[in-house]
């Protein structure tokens, strides 16, 4: 896969270095690039903002150092075309569901805003040579899209082929389509059996996989309910059984 980021910060993306990912990278199973918006500007200044129209607070990014970018990265007319994905607090909600969708494709270009946005006019033009996605992802303003990129490239390149050690991991995952997609994950444990006098569940220890997978359900179901109640109540009553209902 390539992802392609511009921002006026390229310094937040260096996390993307380390880790699972970083490794990937390095190992060519994801081609990051990270541009920065001011190479696309032509004054002194490198100026990527102006007041907006319409008055009001703060400043909007100025669709020139935009289009210039964009069109330098997605040349018009070449047959290759990546989705476009724009984080704004307004967008649609990231979920899982969109980071297995966004990990099916070979290429994204994402477009971080700073300060009230970018001049709408940029995605409007984008939309008419490339699929484009405004995502949120969550109920709060960051001061940029940056953090919400990060977040967003991390949860779409776990799921790309060959970058987690146990590809087994993502299907268990909080959320995972499938047995999972209404549910987040219970808890978890690891050796030793005992510590500070706390013993870890029986179950798990008893190598009844039916048994373990079955208490992993109720957990699930447990923490759903009191962390997630709204998630919760999406459940449909056809796809619990008689143990799932006791919970
Ligand atoms: N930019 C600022 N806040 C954001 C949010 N919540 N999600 C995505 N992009 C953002």
């Amino acid at each position: 896969m390539r992802i392609d980021i511009v921002s006026i910060f390229p310094e937040y993306f260096a996390p993307l270095d380390v880790s699972l990912l970083g490794k990937a990278r390095r190992r060519g199973v994801v081609d990051v690039r990270v541009h920065d918006l001011r190479d696309w500007t032509h004054d002194r200044h490198r100026t990527v903002d102006d007041t907006p129209y319409g008055g009001g607070p703060g400043m909007v990014m100025k669709p020139e150092p935009w289009g210039e970018a964009l069109d330098a990265i997605v040349p018009p007319g070449t047959p290759a075309v990546p989705r476009l994905v724009v984080p704004t607090p307004s967008g649609r909600p990231f979920t899982q569901a969109q980071a297995v969708a966004f990990a099916a494709e070979p290429w994204l270009v994402f477009a971080c805003g700073r300060y009230e946005g970018i001049d709408s006019r940029v995605v409007e033009e984008a939309r008419q040579r490339m699929p484009v996605d405004e995502v949120g992802i969550g109920d709060y303003v960051l001061a940029g899209g940056e953090v919400a990129v990060l977040v967003i490239v991390e949860a779409v390149s776990r799921l790309l082929p060959g970058v987690l050690g146990n590809a087994d991991s993502v299907t268990d995952d909080s959320f995972a389509p499938g047995a999972m997609e209404t549910l987040v994950e219970g808890p978890v444990y690891t050796k030793p059996p005992v510590w500070r006098d706390r013993a870890v569940p029986e179950v798990l220890l008893s190598g009844d996989h039916g048994a373990i997978a079955r208490w992993r359900r109720d957990q699930a179901l447990r923490r759903t309910v009191v962390h997630r109640p709204e998630l919760a109540a999406k459940i449909d009553p056809d796809t619990l059984d008689a143990d799932d209902r006791r919970v």
